[in-house]
């Protein structure tokens, strides 16, 4: 009896328990009402009298050992069975979706403008941001040495006075009108560059989104009304619009456009300075020498051309208060644009 006692209790030492399963296992072999422990106990039946207490106690002292090893391995393998639950990987399942990233403001301004001119008839058109003297002044009627070239300080490329970085995408229009037949009705979005000091209304860099319209019997009015429209559109039905006398060497006549104050409906508030208006780009009718230079017989022909900066429009969509946050890709300022994909 005695060896038998000792064997179990060897037996109970040596079980390895490391799963839900051996755990069972273990159970079922010791402590099971089929098991060794409680057979030890049938056992004692056998035992003379004497040494029934001897052996009672050890028995007893047996049946403590095996609930307690199975009291600590039913611990450690319920933890370690739940860690494995929770770090199980199903290769199956769909994809936890990561962050996109979001799209630069200018970058979503410009492609609602772009939209709201193509519904009504605009293609674009590009050409490069390195430009001669030609297509960006002396096609567009700025003579040699005329003041007006000083309206826009231009950055020049090395010494050479013929290239320079365009100071307005109206040198796209003059390529198109070189390279088309009209009628032409081209949208010309782009970066443009200026020399000019840096601060929170200016920089040397911005972009423009400029538009042409050349056929046969353009007047102011479809200039106005093609205006209205887009202002109507982008800032809201009730815009209102205003055109101010004003002069460009490429326009005759010309004016500055400004559209209702988008925030205090025209009641005047910081944003426009009381005034109610706030001013958003030029506009005009082709001039004929424009046209002429660029081979379209401005006798048969007639345009008109307006010109918007993205940045401007940009800061009055979003109330963006200065003009260097864009191009400082400071990741807490373009984060609240992410949503607008
Ligand atoms: N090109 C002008 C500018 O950059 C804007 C403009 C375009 C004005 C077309 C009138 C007509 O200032």
């Amino acid at each position: 009896m005695r060896e038998t006692i000792e064997k179990v209790k060897e037996e109970i030492k040596k079980a390895s328990i490391s799963t839900v399963e051996q755990l069972e296992e273990y159970r079922l072999e010791f402590l099971s009402k089929k098991g060794k422990v409680p057979a030890l106990f049938l056992d004692l039946k056998n035992v003379p009298g004497e040494m029934k207490k001897e052996m009672g106690q050890a028995i007893n002292e047996v049946k403590k050992i095996a609930q307690e090893r199975f009291d600590l391995a039913k611990g450690e393998v319920q933890e370690k069975d739940s860690k494995e639950k929770r770090d199980f990987v199903d290769p199956g399942l769909p994809n936890i979706p990561g962050k996109v990233g979001g799209r630069h403001p200018i970058s979503i301004v410009r492609d609602k403008m772009i939209k709201i001119f193509e519904r009504i008839g605009f293609n674009i058109s590009h050409g490069p941001e390195i430009e001669d003297d030609w297509h960006n002044f002396t096609a567009l009627n700025f003579p040699p040495d005329h003041p007006a070239r000083e309206m826009q300080d231009t950055f020049f490329i090395g010494r050479d006075p013929d290239i320079t970085l365009r100071t307005h995408t109206s040198s796209v229009q003059v390529r198109v009108m070189e390279s088309e037949k009209p009628p032409i009705r081209t949208l010309s979005p782009g970066r443009v560059f200026r020399n000019e000091a840096i601060s929170a209304r200016a920089h040397c860099i911005f972009h423009q989104v400029e538009g042409l319209y050349i056929n046969k019997g353009v007047s102011f009015v479809d200039l106005k009304q093609t205006l209205y429209h887009f202002a109507r559109e982008f800032f809201g039905e009730n815009t209102k619009i205003r055109l101010r006398p004003s002069f460009f060497p490429f326009t005759e006549p010309s004016a500055e456009l400004d559209v209702s104050c988008p925030f205090c409906k025209g009641k005047g508030c910081k944003i426009c300075k009381g005034t109610g208006w706030v001013e958003i780009g030029g506009a005009g009718m082709v001039d004929p020498r424009v046209l002429r230079n660029c081979n379209i017989d401005p006798d048969v022909y007639s345009g008109y051309a307006f010109g918007m900066g993205i940045e401007r429009i940009t800061m009055l969509k979003y109330q963006v208060n200065d003009i260097r946050l864009f191009f400082e890709n400071d990741i807490r300022f373009l984060k609240q644009f992410q949503r607008e994909l």
